[in-house]
This record gives C-alpha cells, structure tokens and sequence, in this order.
C-alpha cells in the first residue's frame, strides 16, 4: 500500500516519517519549495526529538519521499492523508483554505479509488462535506472509480510527537466505508497487535473527539490555575492541592500543573474553533469559554505578579528581567502562542528592560515577534540573561534550567528574584534560598 501526506507539518510530517519506519512507501507533498528541499535532504524543518534519526531511515531506505506536486503525490498512492493546518482566524473560526485546496486537488488528480484521510484537526461536519465535494468532482469528471473518506485524528504532543506516534494511547477511526476501515487496518497493523484501543465511529464523533478532548485538557489546566490563584490568597499550596486531587483516578494527576497558562498550536486554536461552532449551531459552550477567558486572565496575571513584587507602584522602569523558556512547552522550538509572548509584552509595557534566553525558541521569536522584537535582548545562556538582571522568570519548564549554576548566577545578578511560574524549584529548598524566590499557587516564604 502506498500512502500521500499533504502537509508537512507537525502532524503531516512525523506521522509520514513514522507510516515510512514501518515499511510504507510514503510521499510527503507540500507546496513549500525550500521545506521540501530541505527534507529531501534529510534535514527536518522543525526541532523534535527522534524525527531526524526517522527522516534519514526513512530516505536512506527509499521508504521516504518529499514533492511539491500534488499530482505526484496523490496519483502515486492508494490511502491520501490530509494533514495541512487549520489555523484560527481573526474570529476564532478555523480556516478551512488549505483543507479545501487539498481536497480540490485530489478531486482532480485522483486516478482510480483512494482512501482520504482526514488527519488534521478539522471543526465537525467537514470530514462528510470533503466526501460530498469529492463525489462532485468525480461525477463532474465522469470518473469510473470512487474515493472513500475516513476522519482519524491525531492526539500526537509536540516535543513527544515521534514516540506519541509510535505507541498511540488510541485509534479513532470515523468513516461509513469497509474499505477505508480495512485500509487503516492495515496501516496500524502494529498498533492492533499491541493491543492499542480502537474506536470505529462516523466521521462527526471522531472529529468530537479530537476537540473534546483538547478543550477537556485545556479546561483542566484552566481549573488549576484558577484554584492556584486563590491558593495564594489563602495559604494553600497547588502542587499538594493537585496531588491529593490527581490520587482519585476518576480525576488523575494528568494535567494539573499550575503555570502561565497554556499556549501553542493547539490549545489556543481548537478551544476557539469549539466555541465557534457551537454557536454556529446556536449554542454556547460556558465551560469551554470560561476556560479561555481563564487562560488570558492567567498570562495578565502572571506579569501583575511579577511587576507588583518588583515595584510597589507595579511599573519597572530601570528593572531588567531575565526571561526563561520562549517555547510554549520544553522540547520543541515552537513559539506559537506561547505564553512567554504575553508576559514579556506585558513587562515591557511596564518598561522594563527583557533578556530572552530559550534552549530552542529563540530563532522562531527573532523571526515571528516582529511587534515587540525592538524590546528584546536575546542571550546566549542562563548566565548570561541573568548578569545584572533584577530578576529571572522561568516560563518554560526546560531541564536544562535544573543544573544551570545557580549559586554563579545569583551571585551575577543585580537584584535576587526568582519567578518560578512552572514550580520547577519548589521543592529545592538549594535554589530558594538563593533568591526571593516565587512560585504559583503558594505563598509560603522562600
Ligand atoms: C496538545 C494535546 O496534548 C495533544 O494530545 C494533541 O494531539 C495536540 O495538542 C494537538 O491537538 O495537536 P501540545 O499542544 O503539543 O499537545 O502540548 P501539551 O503538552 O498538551 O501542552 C499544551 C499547553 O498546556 C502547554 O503550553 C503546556 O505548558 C500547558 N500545560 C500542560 C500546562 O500548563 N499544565 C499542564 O498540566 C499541562
């Protein structure tokens, strides 16, 4: 069986890579030149652990193709996954432009039966209306030959995506057609034999599922900063809070980290998408919403915290803060939506002066924060963000931070601050002490 990718991102890309370590012989399509140059190459676009090792496995052993044309790509395969973006638009409605370009030129290449897959994150409805627009393009055609359509999500997490792809916690599969079912059969043979869960459904509860459960997680990071926030007015402390809650597994300890609130490609996106299509159905969705509206409330009061410890008046002319972590999550060199884009813009509005330091982020922000680039200075190192700096925020939990000399860097510094907003150090009583040391959803003295 032969397999298209249309898309080569994230999702697009590892799960090529990964469909190709199993023998497959995979063509990956997009219609950016130089990305797909550089692929060819063996060089991948974009930082995650594993992918390049699986790139070049899978070009060295032939499995692995890279083309700009679609035409290629789509006529060369029997099952054509969609996995092109679906990015939010200035309303929160998913822009479906990409989705629907695919579509029309596999309406227009295809040239005998295919099995489409619908692999990105698409609002429901539009795996059923991708069929309707096929079936018109084929009768306008007059083609002899079908093309079945399945929705089958993917639950990958960015800097876990190789490993998430190869061992799946589940397999939701949508689609009305036995041979589209049989066809992903044999593509996640492996899976079947390591006992994953399956979920044979209609196209419109799998695609449910993929919103369903981002909101369900964004919701849950939403309720912990919220208790976080009243912990520290009250004495609590949400690490325990979490772990006594996380010991009832009808609740689980998955997902209650109090931080800066949640960011990234997807989060941000798919709970918007949610909300818009609820009210296109003429409902709101409260709880999705409130989860939301607590996230944004989250970033602001991130920035309030840091400013009032700071300064008493809350503004930080002449304060110079060291900010760790611009990815929206350790491991990857994504920046979109990252929460460390809201709280420096916040501090600068305040006027203080930024250094940024990221393991992986910090060619992406050069690149993207065009609007509040002017106001960064991007450091080689922890060390070297810290010199003289008033304070440090740690926004991204990195490893690296764990063992960065801490005594070194306190010592190098102006002021002794120390805004852990992941809780990477409350339990270290070695680095709290170095500093005025703050953490979230605490107020338990350094
Ligand atoms: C998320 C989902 O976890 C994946 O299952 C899904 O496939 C993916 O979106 C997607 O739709 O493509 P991802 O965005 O890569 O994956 O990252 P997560 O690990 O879920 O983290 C998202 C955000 O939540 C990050 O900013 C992270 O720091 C934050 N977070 C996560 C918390 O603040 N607290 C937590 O307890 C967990």
């Amino acid at each position: 069986m032969k397999i298209g990718i249309i898309g080569t991102g994230y999702v697009g890309l590892v799960h090529g890579a990964v469909l190709s370590s199993y023998g497959f012989a995979v063509t990956c399509m997009d219609v950016d030149a130089e990305k797909i140059g550089r692929l060819s190459e063996g060089r991948s676009p974009l930082y995650e652990p594993g992918l390049d090792e699986l790139l070049t496995g899978g070009i060295d052993a032939g499995t692995l193709s890279f083309t700009t044309s679609a035409e290629e790509a789509i006529q060369s395969s029997d099952v054509i996954f969609i996995a092109v973006g679906t990015p939010s638009r200035e309303d929160g409605s998913a822009d479906l432009s990409y989705v629907r370009e695919a579509t029309r030129q596999i309406g227009l290449y295809a040239n005998g039966y295919k099995v489409v897959v619908c692999k990105s994150t698409m609002p429901v409805g539009t795996c059923r209306s991708i069929a309707g627009e096929l079936n018109r393009s084929l009768e306008a055609r007059h083609a002899s030959f079908r093309i079945d359509v399945a929705s089958n999500p993917e639950f990958l997490r960015q800097g876990k995506a190789v490993s998430d792809s190869l061992f799946p916690l589940r397999v939701v599969i949508g689609t009305e057609s036995d041979e589209a079912k049989r066809m992903l059969q044999t593509i996640y043979e492996g899976h079947i034999r390591r006992k994953v869960p399956f979920l044979y459904t209609n196209p419109e509860t799998a695609e449910m599922i993929k919103y369903a459960s981002n909101a369900f997680l964004a919701v849950k990071i939403s309720f912990v900063n919220e208790l976080a926030l009243l912990s520290e007015k009250v004495g609590a402390n949400i690490e325990d809070i979490a772990f006594g809650m996380g010991l009832d597994d009808r609740i689980s300890p998955h997902f209650l980290q109090a931080g800066p609130g949640y960011g990234g490609s997807c989060f941000p996106k798919d709970t918007q998408a949610l909300v818009d299509v609820s009210r296109k159905h003429g409902e709101e969705l409260y709880i999705v919403r409130a989860a939301i509206a607590a996230n944004e409330k989250q970033k602001a009061r991130m920035v309030a915290k840091i400013s009032g410890a700071l300064s008493p008046g809350g503004m930080l002319h002449g304060k110079t803060i060291a900010v760790w972590g611009l990815s929206f999550k350790p491991e990857t060199d994504d920046i979109r939506n990252a929460p460390s884009y809201d709280i420096i813009d916040g501090l600068l509005a305040k006027g203080a002066a930024v250094n940024a330091y990221c393991p992986q982020g910090m060619k992406q922000a050069k690149r993207l924060w065009t609007d509040i680039n002017g106001g960064i200075n991007y450091c080689e190192s922890e060390a070297d963000s810290a010199r003289n700096a008033d304070a440090i925020v740690i926004v991204t939990e990195w490893e690296q931070f764990r063992a960065c000399g801490w005594e070194r860097i306190a010592a190098s510094m102006r002021g002794g601050f120390l805004f852990d907003l992941r809780n990477m150090f409350a339990e270290q009583a070695g680095v709290r002490r170095l500093f005025d040391y703050y953490a979230v959803g605490s107020n338990e003295p350094a």
